[in-house]
């Protein structure tokens, strides 16, 4: 038996579909164009595709897009002025300031100067601790996109167990939170865990975002596992080229999971389609408006 192989590309089509559909609503009835921030600092080529995409796809729902450019040799008090100016704008209901940021800058401090209202990232500490208490926040998209990509193979999740390995604040940590949400039970691996390939057996949900190539081997998944990769990593071709592989060894996973995500074309695809539903909540929050449908 093989895998269903879980179409991060169609699912998130489907979604951005959705959120198209509620801001042509919310303009048509309310005149609100919601609108998102993306700043980019430096010129790192994965953070460059990553944006570029953002403002296609934030266009394409007939949202407002702003994209502002830095060197990489910016000052921390300008980089915190244009968040400060952002934070003013009313044309502007998210913000992302894109990670990782060039050396010399503190990641911190920048991101704890975004208003939390419109933090479409979910990672100040506002909403990365509402999160935690199980209050309303605005959820990191990443770890929002792996739960809608899970619920495409499970209705429920309530008594499962999962897996998250990875700790980071843009996935890991965010991600266990959601599971508990969802009522799951959650098993949190990382570098320092002892047997990972027993606390994996065990687990009906696979989570890995670690960010190494290939770790988690077929023969350490229960039969029947859906495994969500969030893994993307290039990694060097006999010609020269590289190619992309997640954090799971996908042949070997096909032949033993029940359903899993492909690299690319599974979660990648999810994370901006999540920033634009983050991007409309956001924009009828501030503005006073009921929750959209999404
Ligand atoms: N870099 C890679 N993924 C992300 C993300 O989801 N948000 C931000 N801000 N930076 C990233």
């Amino acid at each position: 038996m093989t895998a269903k192989i879980i179409d991060g590309k169609i699912i998130a089509a489907e979604l951005r579909g959705r959120v198209a559909d509620e801001v042509a609503r919310v303009k048509r009835e309310h005149q609100l164009v919601p609108g998102l921030a993306v700043v980019l600092v430096g010129n790192d080529p994965a953070s460059e595709v990553y944006v570029r995409s953002k403002h296609t796809q934030t266009q394409a729902a007939g949202m407002a897009s702003f994209e502002h450019k830095l060197p990489a040799d910016v000052s921390q008090s300008d980089l915190l002025a244009l968040v400060a100016r952002l934070n003013r704008d009313p044309a502007v209901h998210g913000i992302l300031v894109q990670l990782p940021l060039p050396k010399g800058l503190n990641t911190e401090a920048v991101i704890n100067a975004i208003d939390p209202a419109k933090d479409v990232d979910g990672l100040h500490p506002n909403n990365a601790g509402r999160l935690a208490g199980g209050f309303e926040a605005l959820s990191p998209c990443t770890p929002l996109g792996c739960i809608i990509l899970t619920k495409s193979v499970h209705a429920s999740l309530e008594g499962m167990n999962a897996i998250v390995i990875g700790r980071s604040n843009l996935v890991g940590r965010p991600l266990v939170q959601l599971l508990l949400n969802e009522n799951a039970t959650v098993t949190i691996a990382h570098s320092r865990s002892r047997d990972l390939p027993g606390l994996v057996k065990r687990a009906d949900l696979v989570y890995a975002a670690v960010g190494k190539p290939e770790m988690v081997r077929g023969d350490w998944l229960k039969p029947g596992a859906t495994v969500i990769d969030v893994g993307i990593n290039r990694i060097p071709k006999d010609d020269g080229k590289t190619r992309l592989v997640g954090d799971v060894a996908y042949q070997e996973a096909l032949a033993v999971a029940g359903a899993i995500t492909p690299v690319p074309g599974g979660v990648g695809q999810m994370t901006v389609a999540c920033l634009l539903v983050n991007t409309l909540r956001a924009a009828c929050a501030i503005t006073g408006l009921p929750k959209p449908a999404v």
